[in-house]
């Protein structure tokens, strides 16, 4: 069998923190002990609440930051203590789309440098012309050859997530890292988006890692979905499996508090508790002092990452033996849902 497009063990991320505030030097476990497989042509949705260690998960995969521990391998090569040098070629293999679409394109270049730079900055063969290139994937993107000689603020939002999008895929990268791509949109032009990622995702095989708090869009565009809490993965299922029958209290948890506001539905209850500080994480497993299930022994021991199912892995002592999941509110199921697939089916890309 060949080797899966990216496979994480083991990831690990520690950041030295303090100053005048702190009390001192303290240190945050950003990422502890991360492993997934992500294969070609696939989507992998990463969600969790704010801080739990998504965007550095992906940025340790890019090696924008150093991993403190762990591997981290591209079709089976180990990227971790690659030299810089060495990184160069697998750096072409790996691109990133971020959150804002304006602050991520440079305001003072056109979109045709913005487009043409990294195929210019990797030496790559544009014959016959750059111009005929960046067309072809401003063409891929829905945008036109007269949008090259304009410049990131003479566009909407939507259009420069289009321009970043085309940028990423200038090189043919087998991966791309999506951290929050489209959570700076609006919802009809976040469906846009979704559907143009699923389209050029299907004409070009990439591997999509989907970073995102926005578990809606997740489940429209992952096959997968992992779930973060605290640095560590607390669930990984097929998507359909982690929304139909999710086994860990707080993947439940996220599913319960989706808001549905447009329809005045009120989320079932959410959450108990604060997002405890990362500086000084809960003992045993991190979700312990926030879950209805919780016993002593979860205060004691992390629980360890098991197989309930093929392809579905839970980080729960108590994951055989909770109650059923009562299922999606039925706000989600119903009303919200077929507003976006509405959106979804007017905007083909
Ligand atoms: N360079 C850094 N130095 C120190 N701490 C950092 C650094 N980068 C991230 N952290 C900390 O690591 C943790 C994870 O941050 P990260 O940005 O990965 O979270 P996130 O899940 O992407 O959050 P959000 O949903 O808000 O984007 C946070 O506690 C954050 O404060
Ligand atoms: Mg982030």
């Amino acid at each position: 069998m060949s080797a899966p497009l990216l496979s994480v063990r083991g990831l690990r991320k520690e950041f030295a923190v303090g100053g005048l505030f702190s009390g001192g030097r303290g240190r945050v476990v950003a990422v502890d002990d991360v492993s997934f497989d992500l294969e070609a042509g696939e989507t992998l949705g990463l969600v969790g609440e704010s801080g739990c260690g998504k965007s550095t998960t992906g940025r340790l995969i890019l090696r924008l930051v150093e991993p403190t521990a762990g591997s981290v391998r591209l079709r089976g090569q180990e990227l971790s203590g690659l030299k810089p040098h060495a990184m160069i070629s697998h750096r072409r293999d790996m691109q990133l789309i971020f959150q804002d679409p304006y602050s991520s394109l440079n305001p003072s270049m056109m979109v045709r440098e913005i487009i043409g730079e990294p195929l210019q900055v990797h030496g790559v063969d544009t014959t016959p012309g750059i111009d005929r290139r960046v067309a072809e994937l401003l063409a891929l993107v829905g945008l036109g050859p007269q949008h090259m000689r304009r410049f990131p603020h003479e566009f909407s939002g939507g259009q420069r997530q289009r321009i970043g999008i085309a940028r990423a895929l200038a090189l043919e990268p087998r991966l791309i890292i999506c951290d929050e791509p489209v959570s700076a949109l609006d919802v009809s032009v976040q469906a846009q988006t979704l559907n143009l990622l699923r389209r050029l995702q299907a004409q070009t095989g990439v591997g999509l890692l989907f970073i995102s708090h926005d578990l809606m869009a997740v489940r429209y565009i992952a096959q997968r979905v992992a779930v973060m809490y605290l640095g560590r993965l607390v669930e990984t299922a097929p998507t359909t499996v982690l929304f139909d029958a999710p086994l860990h209290p707080y993947t439940r948890a996220l599913l319960d508090a989706v808001p549905a506001p447009e329809h005045g539905a009120a989320p079932r209850p959410l959450l108990e508790g604060e997002l405890p500080s990362p500086l000084a994480p809960p003992s045993g497993c991190h979700f312990h002092p926030r879950c209805p299930f919780a016993t002593a022994r979860c205060a004691a021991e992390a629980p360890a990452v098991v197989e309930a199912a093929p392809g579905h892995g839970v980080a729960c002592h108590h994951a055989t033996t909770l109650p059923a999941w009562p299922g999606l509110s039925p706000a989600l199921t119903h009303p919200v849902e077929p507003r976006l697939a509405r959106l979804l089916a007017r905007f083909h890309a």
